[in-house]
């Protein structure tokens, strides 16, 4: 890489990751233009010799797994309580289909939207007998409304400008009385909780319920691994054990809630 690549790479990356050019980046709503170039997903192709879990974004190690089984079993267990034969479920960011091929056999009808072609067409080869709309969750146009919608891991693509009219849309598309289901990585610390890094924003539980609570009834909202609680961000979170990375999606919260 060359010397002037290096440092506009570093300039930029220190930009990022700054809390106080951050204030003024959200101040003036320039989060969008950061997102453009910083979502991954927007550029990403699937691997083949890669595992279903690793192309969904999570390393394939036992304290990973241990969490995706949990993640998985919860939200086995609220579609199965909230939902009748033939209702509709939406998963929002459905990458490869990994939480997707739960549903596979049942009798519900399946939807599922990604920004990222690739990954649509990864997920149509192994669950055909589902809908998708492919692009921006903000931008698709819905045929129908769902009776679950359920979004885990995206949230923290999602820029600030555009989180009302994120949680507006996620409205727009239930039934009336339906179930939001949403897992996302929290803050865990002081400088995510200030936006210190714009390109995966870890958002505040105190904060994502406050935007929520117009639109929907909350009936959970807990640490989805341990069930604890975390209101601006979380003091004890779990160490990640992979050298290559400090976040581990251990750290994710959980949010259940019904429209109102
Ligand atoms: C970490 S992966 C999680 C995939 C899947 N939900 C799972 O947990 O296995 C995040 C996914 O969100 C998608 N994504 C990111 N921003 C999005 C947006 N604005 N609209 C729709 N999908 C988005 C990405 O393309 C990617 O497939």
């Amino acid at each position: 890489m060359s010397f002037l690549k290096k440092i506009v790479k570093l300039i930029f990356h220190r930009t990022l990751n700054n809390f106080v050019i951050n204030f003024f980046i959200i101040k003036f709503k320039l989060e969008k233009v950061i997102y453009k170039f910083s979502n991954p997903y927007l550029k990403f192709s699937v691997q083949n010799n890669k595992s279903i879990q690793e192309n969904a974004g999570y390393s394939l190690r036992p304290e990973i797994d241990e969490v995706l089984i949990k993640s998985k079993l919860d939200l086995q267990t609220y579609s199965k309580n909230y939902l009748s034969e033939g209702a509709s479920i939406l998963d929002i960011g459905c990458g490869p289909g990994m939480y997707l091929s739960l549903f596979q056999n049942s009798n519900l009808q399946l939807f599922a939207t990604d920004l990222n072609a690739d990954m649509i067409e990864y997920s149509k080869r192994h669950i055909p007998n589902c809908k998708y709309y492919q692009g921006s969750f903000l931008d698709i146009e819905f045929l129908e409304t769902y009776n679950f919608v359920y979004c885990i891991g995206v949230l923290v693509y999602i820029p600030l400008s555009d989180i009302k009219k994120f949680i507006q849309k996620l409205y727009s598309i239930l039934k009336p009385n339906s179930i939001l289901y949403l897992n996302y990585p929290h803050a865990i610390s002081l400088f995510d909780y200030l936006y210190n890094d714009l390109t995966y924003i870890q958002y505040a539980p105190q904060r994502v319920e406050e935007w929520l609570e117009p639109y929907f009834t909350i009936i959970k909202h807990e640490h989805a691994f341990d069930g604890r609680k975390v209101e601006t961000y979380d003091k004890q979170p779990y160490k990640s054990l992979n050298p290559n990375t400090t976040r581990t999606y251990k750290n994710s919260y959980l949010l259940i809630a019904q429209k109102k």
